[in-house]
């Protein structure tokens, strides 16, 4: 199979076809504008439509296989680190030995924010929502750090988005309750560090949990990239127009901060509150999630591409159960959730559509668990997504993407006279 034919009012046109290395068919519709005299595709909210050929992520919606470059989500969250995830991901490889210890050696040494980003925070409202806080901070970085085509200052530049983002966030958090920020530490990993700048304070020593930073470090690895999502995407998109690489991924945070998207986590424990608060009625939210004239959904359920059990949500099941369990934390939010899950996967209506639980569903429990606001939650989730998204960008560069310009079909008002005001 190498072309395909449409036929548009008796005429016959070939359209070639791509297959890409896991056997996934495209119809390459590129030429089909300029052979046709000005027809074009129209895939509202791009469920058909391939935006680009991407050797990052592979997902099986139908199966619930999940590949960073290759290697199975399964095998990455048990094996490997956040840090060595975030290396394959942007570089394309496992790294050596020699190379993880050079990349966090870097990691490490650029955590520090320039010392007048700190004013920025004091500027926010109280209440500012911390994705706002994060996305405006990451766009301010563009502001100390250069925008270059040279590639060794780009590399560096990406090596500095990774180190301070963490700090970021755990300095909008200190802000958001009024305690004193608390400083990278260079003998700290990663995900150590994280957690010491968020939940240290000057007057006392903090330690930091082992089992709860090997969750959280396995978490952000399930969170690293979902190929072409919506934050991905606009990454690429505003990416496309040449934008720098802190502004295009200061929209995609903004992107993945909808509740649609990345701020389901955040979403998903309103809900079980809210759930729990009406006597743990889930019957009534999921006879709401139902019914046609109520816009409620069920939060942390269904997916556009899954249509099978989500791999990252059976992993984050099995691990809440675990770290729960070892942290003697009775959340009864987790049996709501357990009741919901079991009462929706029984429900034809969820069944006919095949609606899961996705990514969303358990990890906001797992957070709470481990101390983390409910507000920080789709922080989090762009933290582990950082690394995709550098990918993405990078990969988009390297290919020299045309600038992302879609067509429409316009439905509006045909040519019509200006009215004079007083016509009106
Ligand atoms: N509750 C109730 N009904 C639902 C839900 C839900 N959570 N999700 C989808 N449906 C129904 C929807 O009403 C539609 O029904 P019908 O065919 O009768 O019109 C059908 O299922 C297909 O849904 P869709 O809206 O066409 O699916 P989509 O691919 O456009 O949307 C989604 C995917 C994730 C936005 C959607 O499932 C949703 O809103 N879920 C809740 C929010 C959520 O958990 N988001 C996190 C997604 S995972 C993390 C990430 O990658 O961002």
């Amino acid at each position: 199979m190498t072309t395909a034919k449409l036929i548009l009012d008796g005429q016959e046109y070939d359209l070639p076809i791509i297959t890409g290395s896991e056997g996934e068919v495209a119809l390459d519709i590129s030429k089909l504008r300029a052979a046709t005299g000005g027809v074009i595709t129209l895939d509202v909210g791009y469920g058909n439509t391939g935006s680009c050929q991407s050797a990052i992520t592979f997902i099986n919606g139908e199966e619930g296989v999940l590949r960073y470059r290759g290697y199975n989500i399964e095998d990455l969250a048990e094996n490997a680190s956040f840090v060595e995830v975030s290396y394959l991901l942007v570089y394309g490889h496992l790294p050596t030995q020699e190379e993880l210890n050079r990349f966090r050696h870097r990691l490490t040494y650029h955590s520090l924010l320039h010392e007048d980003m700190k004013k920025f925070f004091e500027g926010y409202a109280p209440s500012a929502h911390p994705m706002t806080v994060l996305s405006a901070m990451v766009a301010s970085l563009s502001t100390y750090y250069p925008d270059s085509d040279e590639e060794e200052v780009i590399d560096q530049n990406i090596i500095r988005l990774l180190a301070k983002l963490k700090t970021i966030a755990a300095f909008s958090y200190k802000k958001s309750i009024g305690q004193a920020y608390v400083y990278p530490q260079n003998d700290l990993g990663y995900i150590a560090d994280f957690m010491h700048m968020m939940f240290a304070v000057p007057s006392e020593t903090y330690e930091v949990r082992e089992s709860v930073r090997d969750a959280l470090d396995m978490l952000l690895i399930l969170h690293a990239d979902h190929e072409q999502n919506c934050s991905a995407s606009t990454v690429r998109m505003v990416g496309s127009s040449a934008a720098n690489l802190f502004t295009s991924i200061s929209a995609g945070i903004n992107a993945l901060a909808g509740a649609l998207h990345g701020g389901a986590n955040q979403a998903v424990i309103q809900q079980l509150e809210m759930i729990q608060a009406d006597d743990g009625n889930a019957q009534k939210y999921i006879d709401k999630a139902k019914d046609k004239s109520d816009d409620f959904r069920l939060m942390g359920f269904g997916h556009r591409v899954y249509k099978n059990f989500d791999p990252r949500a059976k992993i984050i099941k099995k691990t809440a159960d675990r770290v729960l369990d070892e942290l003697g934390v009775n959340d009864p939010l987790l049996d709501i959730a357990k009741h919901l899950e079991k009462t929706a996967l029984e429900d034809e209506y969820f069944i006919e559509r095949r609606l899961y639980p996705n990514v969303d569903f358990y990890s906001g429990i797992l957070y709470r668990a481990m101390g983390i606001p409910t507000n920080m939650f789709t922080v989090l989730f762009a933290m582990g997504r950082l690394p995709g998204w550098i990918a993405q960008w990078k990969e988009m560069r390297a290919d020299k993407s045309r600038i992302h310009r879609p067509r429409q079909i316009y439905v509006g008002e045909n040519e019509r006279p200006y009215i004079p005001i007083e016509e009106r």
